[in-house]
């Protein structure tokens, strides 16, 4: 049940200052988003009120009030993947996806996050999927790496309705 664990994980940090963030944090972790009970249960027991919970959601990219599609691609927006041409990467992306940040792909293969920092600096600009790193990305190998994954996708799902 989504409410007992989003208790569990407040209990856990509601000690820390500024419990906020890393309540969200653990959150989104462990659910792949922040479900909407969630913000009730935050403002009871942290004694906010919703409007300021949704406030300090809607204010940061990395947090999703919904589920990602099938994938999450995450794009770097650090300093220096920006000096090599990340702004230029996420345009590609949006506009090959037809979505923003935070936002899933008709299909629901791909959910695209932006991230500031995957620690592979040294061959920026970098994206991720799942638990993989790609450097020295360009607009045509992120193309290929979403066809990809978008085909992937409707294989999974296709095994899926066989499965059935
Ligand atoms: S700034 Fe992008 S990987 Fe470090």
């Amino acid at each position: 049940m989504n409410s007992e664990k989003i208790i569990e994980l407040i209990k856990q940090h509601q000690h820390l200052e500024g419990a906020l963030l890393p309540i969200l944090h653990a959150i989104q972790e462990h659910f792949g988003y922040i479900p909407p009970e969630s913000l009730a249960l935050l403002a009871q027991y942290l004694q906010q009120t919703e409007a300021e919970i949704y406030g300090v959601i809607s204010f940061y990219d990395h947090f999703r009030l919904t589920p990602s599609g099938t994938h999450l691609l995450e794009i770097c927006r650090g300093e220096a993947c920006q000096a090599m041409g990340a702004w230029q990467l996420e345009q590609a992306a949006k506009d090959y996806l037809h979505i923003d940040y935070q936002q899933t792909s008709k299909d629901n293969s791909i959910t695209l996050a932006p991230v500031y920092c995957l620690g592979n600096c040294a061959c920026a600009p970098s994206v991720k999927v799942a638990d993989k790193v790609y450097g020295r990305m360009t607009n045509e190998k992120l193309q290929q790496l979403i066809d990809k994954l978008s085909s992937y996708a409707i294989t999974l799902s296709t095994h899926d309705k066989h499965s059935r």
